[in-house]
């Protein structure tokens, strides 16, 4: 693996946390993501499933996790199924795990080949009364009819046991894995940091007409040579009107002398992520404008971070950092204050410059699990973004940070990133 292996004691927390939230006498079946193809016999490559990779540490295809806290036999509490491998798969992929580095990496006895599943669980099936399964609950992509792993682990298993209770597993995934232990801090920090340096060189390669894609060319050769798995998205660099399109990543336009680029990237490290916004002058001196807009931005995101507190409700947070966008908004001349004043409340004339939300949580997912119905708390880590697009002007402008929440204040985990006017200039000044 290119990161430096997790202690397993990361991952038996996480399954001792995760079984004693599960119902008396059930069964939780944890499955892998699918490779994906594309065409002819190539792959996009593999992307673990986060609830299996949050209980077990294994990153590796065709993996099932099967966790029966209340078996009567001690050897079927945590069976571990992995994929078997053989001299074709030797020859052309190389390695696979052994059941041996399986146990090291996840911290469980019994390893399984995956061949087995479905056998091995029936001598267990009969004994429990239910199953947790997983399935993707996220607000804005829910899968379905066969389409993943997890769907077909559903259907499979309703089929083969309808008489049994189904719970979600992820709703307990959920509730988890919003509350980061100490060393999945660790992991967002080398994120982080990684990201810190990778801006630095895009900025010192940054020059009129460059193309945007060459900027995410440095980006992405500093993240691969510092040990990041990938990046966390596809990169935006957007420059001049192009940053006014929220996920505007195409990034084929040439970075014109007089434009702003907005750079939001991140950077995946163990599957823990950053993200990050930075906005910076093409010919490495802001205008008078960028730089009006730009300050009212970081404006609103020194103030706007100070609210991420525990007890705080996301949604009220969203409200107050609105208001300060909104003043910002009057400041520069792009509302007027008597119109805002007698604004209709669901329809705020602040979303024509600033239409997003400025805090998701950030994990091993970068929109991480998490309902906004809960107050925030120590060990949660949200990234806080304000934005101002002004598409007539050409410029759009966001700012973004990752902050843990503390009971002594926000933690920013991204400090070290360039920010102020000032140190952005300096770091441009001998750009040619
Ligand atoms: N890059 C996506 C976001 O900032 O949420
Ligand atoms: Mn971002
Ligand atoms: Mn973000």
């Amino acid at each position: 693996m290119r990161y430096q292996q997790i202690n397993n004691t990361l991952f038996q927390k996480n399954r001792y946390h995760f079984v004693s939230k599960m119902k008396p006498n059930t069964i939780a079946i944890l499955t892998s993501n699918d490779v994906k193809h594309n065409n002819a016999d190539d792959v996009m490559g593999f992307t673990q499933n986060n609830d299996l990779f949050y209980l077990s540490g294994i990153d590796q295809e065709e993996t099932l996790l099967v966790l029966y806290p209340d078996a009567h036999k001690k050897e079927n509490k945590a069976i571990l199924f992995i994929k078997e491998t053989n001299e074709q798969i030797k020859i052309w992929d190389g390695e696979k795990l052994t059941k041996q580095q399986a146990t090291a990496i996840s911290g469980i006895d019994r390893v399984e080949w995956v061949q087995d599943f479905e056998m091995l669980l029936q001598y267990m099936a009969f004994e429990a009364d239910g199953f947790y399964l997983g399935h993707n609950e996220h607000a804005k992509r829910v899968t379905k009819d066969q389409k993943t792993q997890q769907d077909r682990m559903i259907q499979w298993c309703k089929t083969k046991y309808p008489l049994h209770t189904f719970y979600r597993a992820s709703k307990i995934t959920r509730a988890l894995r919003q509350v980061k232990s100490d060393e999945e801090i660790a992991l967002i920090q080398k994120a982080a940091d990684i990201s810190v340096d990778s801006f630095k060189r895009v900025l010192n390669a940054c020059k009129p007409n460059i193309k945007e894609y060459e900027l995410e060319a440095e980006l992405t050769y500093n993240l691969i040579k510092s040990g990041a798995t990938r990046h966390a998205f596809k990169p935006i660099v957007a420059s001049g009107k192009n940053a006014c399109a929220l996920h505007y990543n195409t990034n084929d336009a040439v970075c014109k002398d007089g434009d702003m680029i907005l750079l939001d990237f991140g950077v995946c490290y163990a599957n823990y992520n950053s993200d990050t916004t930075r906005c910076f002058p093409v010919n490495g001196t802001f205008s008078k404008r960028q730089k009006e807009v730009y300050s009212a931005v970081l404006h609103c995101l020194k103030e706007g971070s100070k609210l991420l507190k525990p007890g705080v409700l996301p949604a009220d947070y969203e409200t107050k950092m609105a208001t300060l966008v909104e003043a910002q908004l009057i400041q520069l001349g792009l509302l007027d204050a008597k119109a805002v004043a007698n604004q209709d409340p669901e329809k705020p004339l602040y979303k024509q410059y600033f239409m997003h939300g400025t805090a998701h949580h950030i994990g091993l997912d970068v929109h991480d699990v998490g309902l906004y119905s809960r107050t925030m708390e120590p060990g949660m880590v949200f990234t806080c973004e304000p934005g101002i697009y002004i598409p007539e002007e050409g410029i759009g402008c966001r700012l973004e940070n990752d902050y843990l929440i503390t009971e002594n204040g926000p933690i920013n985990l991204t400090a070290a990133m360039p920010i102020e006017i000032e140190e952005i200039e300096a770091l441009m000044k001998n750009n040619k």
